[in-house]
């Protein structure tokens, strides 16, 4: 892992550098750059923006790692709020939800977290949508997993995320190629030790290759999630060429990252999914996008001393 990438990781995680940078009088916009903003109502006006461009959407209400019941029953009413918004809006039909277990009690007790992710289901399900589980680090892989397989014996529709830097993905890949299984592939982007995933950039690129071919063959529908020109060239090839047509597997992108790519690939008839992240815990979300590239943390640090 690149070291700076190390650096910021290791950042996100300390508790006086996150009271710093949260309480800073960071300009509104850099946050705004990558987050839609702290409410309902302003994930849901950038919903409508981006629907409105050509673009679907999943959003994804901040907030992880919760260790009290009180705070993940808070998550699973911000996603109820935001369900009901989606269906008054009459967003549902471009717009799903993406939940971290972490963040509704996961870490707590597994149950806990099937059961509260299960009432998000359930009320997607009114509302005329899906909901895709993020994965996080790998030593949680393995229950949320366990996790997706229990909430798709109600809900079928249930995504998945697997990421192609672990050493189990290709494996992981074949499993949940079935039948109606919507599968997102990401890189990953966890600070992983060597024993589970690689560490060379280059081999996580050709696990993605390997894994998406696996996806692409197989009977579900991939949610390729990645910006890398490269790789969105290579899956549009291999798609074509293993007659995936538009509209059988989706291109998915965060919000804020490479827009002019997103409407380009929408306007070539592609499905594209922005994951549009939104709420007040937009501190550990931020440090990850900043640790994938330098670029981003000059722009965040200039704004941050510039204290617009
Ligand atoms: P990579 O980081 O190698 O970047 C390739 C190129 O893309 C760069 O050279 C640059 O051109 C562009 N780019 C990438 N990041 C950029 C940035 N921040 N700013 C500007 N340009 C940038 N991870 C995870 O572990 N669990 C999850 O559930 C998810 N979910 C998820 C959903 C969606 C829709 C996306 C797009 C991504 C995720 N991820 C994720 C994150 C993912 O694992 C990965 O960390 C990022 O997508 C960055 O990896 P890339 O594939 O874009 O390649």
């Amino acid at each position: 892992m690149h070291p700076l990438r190390s650096l910021i990781l290791a950042a996100a995680g300390n508790d006086v550098i996150r009271r710093l940078v949260a309480t800073a009088p960071v300009s509104r916009d850099v946050v705004r750059r990558f987050v839609a903003g702290e409410t309902t109502a302003d994930a849901l006006a950038v919903t409508r923006r981006l629907v409105d461009q050509g673009l679907t959407v999943t959003l994804d209400y901040l907030g992880e790692d919760t260790t009290d019941k009180a705070l993940a029953e808070q998550t699973v009413q911000a996603y109820l709020d935001l369900l009901d918004g989606l269906r008054r809006e009459g967003l549902a039909k471009h717009a799903e939800v993406s939940v971290k277990l972490s963040a509704v009690g996961q870490a707590l007790d597994e149950r806990l977290a099937v059961e509260n992710a299960g009432r998000i289901c359930t009320r997607a399900e009114q509302t005329g949508t899906t909901v895709t589980l993020d994965m996080e680090d790998h030593s949680t892989t393995d229950s949320t997993l366990r996790v997706l397989a229990d909430l798709r014996t109600t809900w079928p529709w249930v995504g998945a995320v697997l990421q192609a830097y672990l050493h189990r993905t290709e494996l992981d890949s074949a499993r949940l190629a079935t039948d109606g299984s919507r599968v997102r592939l990401c890189k990953g982007a966890y600070a992983e030790p060597p024993e589970v995933a690689f560490a060379d950039p280059h081999q996580v690129d050709l696990s993605y290759v390997r894994c998406a071919n696996i996806l692409l063959r197989g009977d579900g529908f991939p949610m390729f999630a990645t910006h890398d020109p490269r790789l969105v060239e290579i899956l549009d090839t291999r798609a074509e060429a293993l007659g995936r047509k538009p509209g059988a597997f989706e291109f998915q992108m965060l919000y804020g990252i490479r827009p002019e790519e997103q409407l380009r690939l929408a306007g070539r008839g592609h499905t594209v999914r922005v994951y549009v992240p939104y709420g007040v815990q937009w501190y550990g979300y931020l440090m990850r996008r900043l640790a994938e590239r330098p670029a981003n943390t000059a722009f965040f640090l200039r704004a941050l001393l510039s204290r617009k």
